[in-house]
């Protein structure tokens, strides 16, 4: 909290948890204060756990979706275990971004620079011509440090939940607060009845309930 004070006068937002008639909103500079962004983007966003997007849109094995976290590319895929897999989206010979659309990748992840390829589990498995003219290894080189990046990531209702920085509880202990309390109207065994519409944009339940995900309502 500090960090924010040293862009915010402590005074302006302590305001904010008055009781309601003596509160105001959020100082203008919450809004406009580049500094304060920056704060924001790794408290909410880089240290807490984040929904992606749905892995019942990325449905075969070796699909592939590259997005982008406030500039961050992030490569989410189905892997040959079947389980979905994110890393960051970037080689790790020059940084360059390895997949650039969405689609299917039948064996290797191919930097479209100079070839280096990875896995589905983010191994990397080629560097043509690392050695110098077809030698494609080199002594002192260990391929194994030179895995793509996996980013911490699990699957939750469907919902591809990420932890950009690492450094959060696991999510079972995150969400647990929120599982608990729905219990009493979703019990987690009735969890497994949800399913998705064909668009991804919201989830349906087979009740006559409709829950809607992203836009941070729910809409009976
Ligand atoms: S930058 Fe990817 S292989 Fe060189």
């Amino acid at each position: 909290m500090s960090e924010i004070y040293n862009i915010i006068d402590k005074k302006k937002l302590d305001v904010v948890n008055n009781s309601i008639e003596k509160a105001h909103g959020l100082p203008n500079e919450c809004y406009t204060s580049k500094d304060y962004t920056l704060i924001e983007r790794k408290k909410l966003f880089e240290d807490k756990w984040i929904v992606v997007g749905v892995a019942s849109s990325i449905p075969e094995i070796g699909d592939v979706k590259p997005i982008d976290i406030l500039g961050m590319p992030i490569l989410i895929l189905r892997n040959k275990q079947n389980e979905i897999k994110v890393f960051h989206n970037v080689c790790s010979h020059r940084g360059v971004k390895l997949v650039s659309k969405s689609g299917k990748i039948n064996s290797l992840i191919r930097c479209p620079y100079h070839s280096w390829s990875y896995s589905l589990d983010g191994e990397l498995k080629a560097t043509p011509h690392i050695g110098g003219m077809n030698k494609h290894s080199a002594d002192g080189f260990d391929k194994s440090k030179n895995n793509l990046k996996e980013i911490r990531s699990y699957i939750w209702l469907d919902l591809i939940m990420i932890n950009i920085n690492q450094n959060e509880m696991s999510f079972e202990e995150y969400i647990k607060p929120l599982s608990d309390r729905w219990e009493k109207f979703w019990p987690i065994k009735d969890r497994e009845l949800i399913h998705h519409s064909n668009d991804f944009g919201y989830l349906q339940l087979k009740t006559i309930a409709k829950v809607i995900i992203f836009h941070g309502f729910i809409q009976d």
